[in-house]
């Protein structure tokens, strides 16, 4: 493919990546022929001068924003103990891509490192990808990512103002809760994220998130409107985006939950 071609389909893949992301349903496609469509970008050759390839996703021009480069995820495997040690998100990502440590990673279709500004003053939480998350290799891409992207605008910022990860990077098999096991293997991964990362609050969506990270076994109800620490950053926890679409009743809370977010980062009353 010549240059100026892959400069085409790359500025498609971003102008693609930027309506998902700002939730225009506006397509002149159905949501099936979208999904086509970005599988399809998601998967196009990159043939370079030298006529050698490499696959380039939406996923890769997300961590690209990053300061990630896919193309040196080697790994297979991660050693024990090295994780702590990686100094940036390209360190961490070239040490855990290819993670086997627990069954999710032999049926993965993607690994969901993360999204977002790697300097981000906030991060939101989910548990683990689901089915587009999967596919996209990239967290809160489905119809509740839809939703926490207009949830994060509704606080007045973007999608590109905060960073959005999941305790497990792979995805469970038909969306099941994560194992203990899985979350004992995954979860230093996200623990270095936020040490690299350096938020000053995070956000977590959902019981299982909250639950999981505070190691308590406390209702959401119980552990909303607080806020919790983890590992020395200030932690809210609110509903999952998935729970408000099959409960709308839950949207009021969630917004008091945002709004509270916003107020104690930076003093905003939205
Ligand atoms: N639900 C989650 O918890 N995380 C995702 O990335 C998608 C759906």
């Amino acid at each position: 493919m010549k240059n100026d071609e892959y400069t085409d389909l790359k500025m498609l893949a971003t102008f693609v990546a930027q309506r998902m992301e700002m939730c225009e349903n506006e397509w002149f496609l159905n949501q099936d022929m979208l999904n086509d469509v970005v599988n399809k970008i998601s998967t196009f050759s990159i043939e370079s001068e030298e006529k050698s390839s490499k696959e380039k996703t939406l996923a890769d021009f997300a961590l690209e924003k990053q300061g990630v480069s896919k193309v040196s995820c080697v790994s297979e495997d991660i050693g024990d103990g090295s994780i702590s040690e990686k100094k940036s998100l390209q360190e961490l990502y070239d040490t855990v891509c290819g993670c086997l440590r627990c069954p999710l990673g032999e049926n993965r279709n993607k690994f969901v490192f993360g999204d977002g500004n790697p300097q981000a003053d906030i991060m939101f939480i989910g548990e683990a990808p689901g089915g587009d998350e999967d596919m996209q290799g990239l967290p809160f891409v489905g119809r509740a990512g839809k939703l926490l992207t207009r949830m994060i605008e509704a606080m007045k910022l973007s999608r590109k103002d905060v960073y959005i990860g999941n305790i497990l990077k792979c995805r469970p098999p038909g969306n099941r809760d994560p194992k203990p096991e899985e979350i004992e293997k995954c979860e230093p991964i996200l623990i270095r994220q936020i040490e690299i990362i350096k938020p000053e609050i995070i956000c977590t969506l959902g019981r299982i998130s909250g639950q999981t990270l505070l190691r308590v076994k406390s209702s959401l109800g119980s552990l909303r409107r607080k806020v919790h620490d983890y590992h020395g950053v200030k932690l809210i926890v609110t509903y999952h985006p998935a729970a408000l679409l099959r409960n709308p009743g839950f949207k009021a809370p969630a917004w008091e939950d945002l709004k509270f977010l916003r107020r104690e980062y930076d003093g905003m009353e939205l």
